[in-house]
């Protein structure tokens, strides 16, 4: 990997760059048994630059069930990321914007998804303080369930011991690991989240659609939804997540920022369009009926407005 520091003490904050960061989880010793791998690693989502991924095992990463200790947990491991120096990296480097450091810290899957984590960190631990409040309208207006699937920390994992036993437990081999990365000894990293029940991926639109409203707000933007990223209605997945400050603020237009925020709620329509059919659309609706709100002059919905254009 180009120029970053890779911190093996799994000690730190990461990513070492300006923004939100995670913290690692804490061992505390305890062994870490892999019991079974959760995705299914089909190529289904966008690439961070655009365009989708192509073979089998595209994903960015494999995530297993896992004891800590007495507990359970999903843990989610990511594969090795190398920059890719086109399109809009290619872009923002020409233009001076940013370097290939930041880009990296930003737009690793792994990093994104620490940034994205530390951000809704900081807004529960907000939230835990309002709640503490004197005041009872700070206390009413607190906010009392996770915004997100929880997520406890990243951890590191010695790659040589790790992919022997995730290639011999469970056929995983694909690490998208090159030269450069046996050079630098970068191990696996991986995230440690709350494991949830994937019978009920979507749950409560209304709370689902808020926490979207939520996450924008607070400058996470996911940029990833679809029922495959829900489990118990909550979103597990940010790992192309843009999270301010992020490289992609500097590089866009006001105009392109507002339709990749819009996409959010097109995305939550579809979803919900796909699984429950027109009946739901009409009654939980993120985007705003086109051909309605012509009619109702002066009126506007911030945040979730179609473009008339
Ligand atoms: N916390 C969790 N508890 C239970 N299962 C989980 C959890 N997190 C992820 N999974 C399972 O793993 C799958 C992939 O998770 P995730 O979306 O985070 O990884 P990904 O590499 O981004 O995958 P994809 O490319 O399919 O979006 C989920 O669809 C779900 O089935
Ligand atoms: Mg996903």
């Amino acid at each position: 990997m180009p120029s970053v520091s890779h911190l093996y003490s799994g000690r730190r904050l990461l990513p070492p760059c300006d923004g939100p960061k995670l913290g690692p989880f804490k061992l505390n010793n305890q062994p870490i048994t892999f019991e079974k791998l959760l995705s299914d690693n089909y190529p289904t989502k966008p690439s961070s630059f655009g365009g989708t991924s192509s073979s089998l095992g595209a994903g960015c990463s494999y995530v297993f069930q896992a004891n800590i200790g007495d507990s359970k947990y999903a843990i989610k491991i990511f594969k090795f990321y190398h920059l890719d120096k086109s399109g809009d990296v290619e872009k923002a480097l020409k233009k001076d914007l940013t370097n290939e450091s930041t880009i990296i810290y930003n737009s690793d899957p792994f990093y994104a998804e620490c940034r994205a984590y530390g951000k809704i960190r900081q807004y529960q631990e907000h939230q835990g303080r309002e709640l503490r409040s004197r005041k009872w309208k700070r206390r009413r207006n607190a906010r009392t369930t996770p915004l997100a699937v929880p997520c406890y920390g990243y951890l590191f994992l010695q790659f040589d011991d790790y992919s022997d036993l995730f290639r011999d437990d469970f056929g995983v081999s694909a690490w998208d690991r090159t030269e450069e990365d046996d050079i630098a000894q970068i191990p696996l990293r991986g995230l440690v989240k709350q494991l949830m029940n994937d019978e009920e991926p979507l749950r409560n639109p209304r709370q689902m659609l808020r926490d979207l409203d939520t996450l924008l707000e607070i400058d996470v933007w996911q940029r990833d939804v679809f029922v495959r990223n829900y489990l118990e209605g909550l979103l597990i997945d940010f790992d192309i997540a843009w999270t301010k400050p992020h490289w992609m603020f500097l590089l866009l237009s006001q105009e392109q920022l507002n339709e990749e925020r819009q996409e959010h709620y097109v995305d939550y329509d579809n979803m919900f369009l796909e699984v429950y059919g027109r009946d739901h659309i009409a009654k939980v609706r993120a985007t705003v009926n086109v051909g309605y709100r012509a009619k109702l002059r002066g009126w506007s919905w911030p945040g979730r407005l179609l473009s008339l254009a």
